[in-house]
Order: structure tokens, then C-alpha cells, then sequence
């Protein structure tokens, strides 16, 4: 078994190696301040799974119930109660999968609450109680169950995405969760449980695919063990019938570089036979970027960073924080290969987003709720092209979360609504889904920065690329807050006919969309340069840029 720094050290060697010999060449013929893209033909890495992009709905807060869920007599513009801004803003950027309803919230809600007659739906104490501000809705601290896993399906119909339950296994029966997917998918007339389904008027089964098992179980879902939860998943999993084919199940996995969550759960399910990995489709990874205290504590609270006021230091220092998911992804990927090496089981990042200390809500009383700024545009394109550059092994991606909480693509107060940087760049990505991912080198001079006297450093430019038919889309983010950079980029196998370009940036480092001026940073095109069939474009200072280019 390789240990974590061992493993570090030799894949960083590993690819630094393969990255040296092939473009020996194109490292003399970087200049100093420009950059270069390759983008390998003939070097595909796979389909990126259109659920990579992928939304997070927790019954947190102002996430549903404000956020979400209006209700039908709201006065707000609603569609069967659901806001209906929010269905159209969604409908635009294809959301192929939403998990629901926790995070924590999950292993501690009966999916029986929330269906069956409106007026007999139970109201209970909410997980997340306690947290709120004075004035806050009282849906926050005390559930009404307006909005179950019926209202849920809906919502899921009307942007066009799929459903991806998050069953309770901290606090229900397994029973609970083979009849919550028997009220889902059993046949109409088949079950009894049908018969309630068709009673509150949908008399075809949901058919909901995917099925998280738990959520954070070493934590807030059960504060187990590795080995625990392993014969707890077991025991959830088996004999849970398919109906209409297999069900996905998703396990419980870390948040962070702990192999041994990874490890331990593989080893015991394994312990029964290597045929256990058959009923796992996915290993849920979370990673959130919130140190920012450079270096100086690794204490949740005191770590964290403020989401509107920072300087270029904290700028750079929350990449940095982000740009570890890569690490993540491999590594766990590696140890995952150790029980599985043909890969059945794929990594699930079902929440992923920076966190920031509380203040910067739009509305106060919403826990959790932060307003996003071009930063986290950048953070969310470097993520989203992480994604896109591991085809083979990242399946499903949910940024957390949708709307009023963390990384929202979307704020709402009642009538009031705003698209965050953050959805814009959910807008321009849309487009790589379903694509095959191309094999793309950047090479660009590294950005410095002054970490409190020591100097710290990091990448000059980085994305994705992906091919659809005649069509490349090519994503990347700039991170140097003040300087552009000049780009050749050349497609190796292929001649460029034309472009277009989708560019998200700002003068001002911090720019935000907010109710009164929802409008502040969005995408604007720009100009690219296609001459013998080589491209050249100038990637603005803190930006993150879509080019399509047709090719020959
Ligand atoms: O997204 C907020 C919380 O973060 C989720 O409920 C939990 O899974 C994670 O710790």
C-alpha cells in the first residue's frame, strides 16, 4: 500500500516526466508573457456524463422554502407553487441531475412526511434549527413538508433534469428506504404505495435512477466507521428491487484526502467477495475550499475567509483551495483502483463550492447563504474543467448548493431574484456536455503572489476541451487578477475555420450580481483570431472564457 505522501510524490514525478518529453519543444516556443493550448485530436480521455453538471438541493434554510418552493398562492410567479424564474433560468443550462434533500438534512427526514395530502403532512423540527437569524421563515426551523418528493419529481420535470434521492440511514429502517423506492418506482397499480402515488396524481412511476445511500456517514450521517458503514451500505443495498432496471446506488465517502475512508469502506465491503462492488455505481466525494487563513489554522470557523471583501492574496489562496480537487479525484481514484481495477465504481462530487464565513447574505435571516463574486466564477470554471478533464472518473457533480446557500448559482427573496456569476458559468459550460474530452495542454507562465513575505505561486491558465462532431469547445480560466494572457492555441489533427468566444470578467475583482443590479458581470462575447488555421485569443485578467471553434 502507498501512503498518501509516497503517492503524492510519485504521480507528481510520474507526470511531470510524461508532461516534460512531450512538449520539449513547445516550452522553448512559450514567450515569457504569452501561452499556449494544445489540443490533442488524437488523445480522447472520454464522454463528459452531462450529470457532472449537476445541482444540490438541501431542505436548508432558505434553499427550498423561499429559494425553491413559493407555493401555488405565492405572489410570486409560480408554476404548481415552484418559482417559476428559477425553472426558467434552469431550463437554459441544461441541469442534468439534482440531489435532494440533504446533506445532513437526509439522515434525518422521513420521506413519508413529505407525501400523501397536503393537510396532513406532518410539520417537524428541521435538522438545521438553530441557525437562522430573527425574522427568519418559520418553514426554516420547523418543516412543513409542503415541498416532498412528489413536488420534488416536478421540479425535476419542469428544468429537465434527473431526480438523485439522498436516502436516511443514520436515523430510518432499511425498510424505510426499499419502500421509498417502491413509492417512486413500483408500477402504476402495482403496490399499494402506487395507488398513493397515482392518488396525488402521478400514476406512472418516477423511476428515479439514483439513490445516494447516506450522506457524510463519518460525520453528521451516522458518525461511523469506514468498516461500519460498509456493513450498514450492505445491509441498505441488498434485495432493494429495480422495477424498471437497475438502480445507481451511491455510497457515503470523504470530504477530503482521507484515503482511509476510501480504503477501509472498499476493504470490508469487499471482505464478502469482489462481486459486492457490482452494487456500488458511485463513491460520493465532497470537498469544500474554505481555509483561508494562509497557513496560520486549520480550525473550521477560524479558517475561513470573507466572501466579498478580500484582497488578490485571498484570491489566489481560494484557487489554490479549489485546484486540490484534482488530487482528490486521482488519488481516491488510485486507492478506489486498488479494490476495483477495472473501475466499475465512479467518483460522485456531489458537493463541491467554497465556504465562507457568514455575513454576506442578500437575505440575512438565510443560514449559510453567501453572495458570490467573479472569484467564485473562476473557482466554479476551474472546478467544472477539473471535471471535464476526468471523463473516465468523475460521473455525477452537484455544486452546492442551487440557490440561497454556498456556491448558488441563483438568489431569491421573495419576488426578488438575481443570477450569480456562478450560474453564468453553468450558462457558458452547458455546452461541453455530452462531448468527448480532448487530451489539452496549457502552457503559461506561473503568477506570482506575496503570501504574508514568502513568495507563493500559481498556474498562468487552465481548462478543458471537448469535441462534438465539427464543433470544439474549449473552456479555461485566467487567474491573474490583473494581467491578460496572450494565447496561441493550435488543435494538433484538426484545422480551425472559425470561432466565437463567451468571456465572464470584470475590472473589479469583486464583482457581484445582487437584486438592485442583477446585471453586473455577465458573459459577453468577444473577438478570436483564426488565421491558417491557428487560433489566437487574449484571455482577459480574472475571467473565465468559452470559445467554439468549427473545425475544417
Ligand atoms: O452543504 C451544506 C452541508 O455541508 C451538507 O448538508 C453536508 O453534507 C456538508 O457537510
Amino acid at each position: 500500500m502507498i501512503k498518501r505522501r509516497d503517492f503524492l510524490r510519485t504521480t507528481a514525478a510520474a507526470s511531470g516526466l510524461a508532461f516534460a518529453r512531450r512538449f520539449s519543444s513547445l516550452a522553448s516556443a512559450q514567450t515569457s508573457s504569452g501561452a499556449t493550448i494544445e489540443v490533442l485530436m488524437n488523445e480522447p480521455l472520454g464522454v463528459i456524463s452531462p450529470e457532472i453538471y449537476g445541482h444540490f438541493v438541501e431542505n436548508l434554510s432558505g434553499v427550498v422554502y423561499d429559494g425553491v418552493w413559493v407555493g401555488e398562492d405565492s405572489k410570486v410567479p409560480n408554476i404548481k407553487g415552484i418559482r417559476k424564474r428559477l425553472v426558467d433560468e434552469m431550463r437554459k443550462i441544461k441541469p442534468a441531475i439534482v440531489r435532494f434533500p440533504g446533506g445532513c438534512f437526509a439522515d434525518s427526514y422521513d420521506w413519508r412526511d413529505g407525501v400523501g395530502p397536503v393537510e396532513k403532512r406532518p410539520r417537524r423540527t428541521n435538522f438545521w434549527f438553530g441557525g437562522e437569524k430573527p425574522g427568519a421563515m418559520e418553514a426554516h426551523r420547523y418543516d412543513p413538508n409542503r415541498f416532498g418528493t412528489n413536488e420534488f419529481v416536478e421540479f425535476c420535470r419542469l428544468i429537465g433534469g434527473q431526480p438523485y434521492l439522498a436516502a436516511n440511514l443514520r436515523s430510518l429502517p432499511a425498510e424505510q428506504f426499499y419502500r421509498w423506492v417502491e413509492y417512486c418506482n413500483s408500477p402504476a397499480g402495482s403496490t399499494t404505495l402506487a395507488d398513493e402515488r397515482a392518488e396525488a396524481g402521478f400514476k406512472e412511476p418516477f423511476n428515479v435512477r439514483y439513490w445516494g445511500v447516506g450522506n457524510e456517514s463519518w460525520g453528521c450521517g451516522g458518525n461511523f466507521t469506514a468498516q461500519e458503514y460498509a456493513v450498514e451500505y450492505r445491509r441498505f443495498t441488498a434485495w432493494v428491487p429495480g422495477y424498471q432496471g437497475p438502480l445507481s446506488f451511491i455510497a457515503s465517502g470523504p470530504n477530503d484526502d482521507t484515503w482511509s475512508w476510501t480504503r477501509g469502506f472498499l476493504e470490508e465491503i469487499t471482505r464478502k467477495g469482489k462481486g459486492e462492488i457490482r452494487d456500488i455505481f458511485g463513491l460520493a466525494l465532497h470537498y469544500y475550499a474554505w481555509n483561508l487563513s494562509r497557513g496560520k489554522t486549520h480550525d473550521w470557523v477560524q479558517g475561513k475567509g470573507d466572501a466579498v471583501n478580500f484582497d488578490a492574496t485571498d484570491w489566489y489562496e481560494l484557487l489554490q483551495q479549489g485546484d486540490v480537487m484534482e488530487s482528490l479525484i486521482t488519488g481516491h481514484w488510485q486507492v478506489m483502483g486498488e479494490f476495483d481495477p477495472e473501475h466499475h465504481i465512479k467518483l460522485v462530487v456531489d458537493e463541491w463550492g467554497p465556504w465562507y464565513k457568514d455575513g454576506s447574505a442578500l437575505t440575512l435571516t438565510d443560514q449559510l447563504e453567501q453572495l458570490p463574486t467573479l472569484r467564485d466564477a473562476v473557482f466554479s470554471g476551474m472546478t467544472l474543467d477539473t471535471f471535464n478533464r476526468h471523463p473516465d472518473k468523475v460521473s455525477i457533480g452537484c455544486c452546492a448548493q442551487l440557490i440561497n446557500c454556498l456556491n448558488s448559482l441563483y438568489l431569491a427573496h421573495e419576488e426578488k431574484f438575481c443570477v450569480t456569476p456562478v450560474g453564468h458559468v453553468f450558462g457558458m459550460y452547458a455546452a461541453h456536455q455530452g462531448g468527448r474530452s480532448l487530451r489539452t495542454e496549457f502552457l503559461a507562465p506561473e503568477i506570482s503572489y506575496d503570501r504574508d513575505g514568502k513568495p507563493a505561486s500559481f498556474w498562468g491558465l487552465k481548462g478543458a476541451a471537448s469535441l462534438h462532431d465539427k464543433m470544439l469547445v474549449l473552456t479555461a480560466v485566467n487567474p491573474d487578477t490583473a494581467k491578460p494572457m496572450q494565447t496561441e492555441i493550435n488543435v494538433r489533427g484538426a484545422s480551425v475555420k472559425s470561432g466565437t468566444a463567451i468571456v465572464l470578467s470584470a475590472p473589479d475583482i469583486h464583482a457581484r450580481n445582487t437584486f438592485e443590479q442583477p446585471d453586473t458581470l455577465v458573459p459577453r462575447s468577444a473577438t478570436v483570431t483564426v488565421r491558417g488555421g491557428d487560433v489566437r485569443f487574449d484571455f482577459p485578467p480574472a475571467s473565465v472564457v468559452k470559445l467554439e471553434l468549427e473545425l475544417v
